[in-house]
């Protein structure tokens, strides 16, 4: 049996970093399903198109490979708003469950995967067996947002990072198809005053519950 550690939560959250951690400690493949929605934008962004079309999205959604994608191009700003604004489409949605639900299939002879985004543990596995929600303050968010951006561009102006993180934040959560939300079952994480070691620690040891 494969299990399921989904983790959802807000942009800057710090639940890729632990995402990351989880999967290398147990050796336990990771998707990180925000870079299927950069990886989208992206390609939607390089081809000119300014005011996206939903039919026109899916078509890069069905074809993607992300072999073809290079993955340091997919955290700028420009990508940031792009992925949340098509996040929204629903056909888009569907076609990158198939690819969430797939990465589960390929990798039936593990025994776990560990995947993250904004809606893993409400609409694309409602039912892992391990369910995260991890959050932080939107200072403390936009803090390591703001360190992020600062090493690809060092102009950034940090009220503009907080002002587009809530905007994000307001897109991602209020979007009538599959929003961020806290799953009824999740364990709730909150990162703003922990190390990313104490959050690893408090992650291990609900997961160990589970696989003993
Ligand atoms: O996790 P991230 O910041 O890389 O995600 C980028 C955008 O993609 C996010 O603002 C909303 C969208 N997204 C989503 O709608 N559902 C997911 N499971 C993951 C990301």
């Amino acid at each position: 049996m494969t299990i399921v550690i989904a983790i959802d939560g807000p942009a800057g959250s710090g639940k890729g970093t632990i995402a990351k951690k989880i999967s290398s400690f147990y050796n336990f493949p990771h998707l990180d399903s925000g870079i299927l929605y950069r990886s989208v934008a992206y390609l939607c962004h390089k081809s000119g198109e300014k005011i996206f079309d939903e039919k026109n999205v899916l078509r890069y959604a069905q074809n993607l490979n992300l072999d073809n994608i290079d993955i340091d191009k997919l955290r700028t700003e420009n990508i940031d708003e792009i992925s949340s604004k098509i996040s929204s489409f629903s056909s888009l949605r569907e076609s990158l469950k198939t690819f969430q639900l797939n990465f589960k299939k390929i990798h039936s002879d593990k025994s776990g995967i560990v995947v993250d985004g904004r809606d893993i543990t409400t609409v694309i596995f409602p039912d892992a067996e391990i369910k995260f929600y991890i959050t932080a303050s939107l200072k403390d968010r936009a803090n390591r947002r703001f360190e992020e951006l600062v090493l690809n561009n060092s102009k950034i102006d940090k009220k503009l990072v907080i002002k587009e993180l809530q905007k994000r934040d307001q897109r991602d959560m209020e979007r009538s198809t599959a929003p961020l939300k806290i799953a009824k079952d999740a364990i709730v994480i909150d990162t703003s005053n922990l190390t990313i070691e104490e959050v690893n620690s408090k992650v291990q040891r609900e997961i160990e519950k589970v696989i003993k």
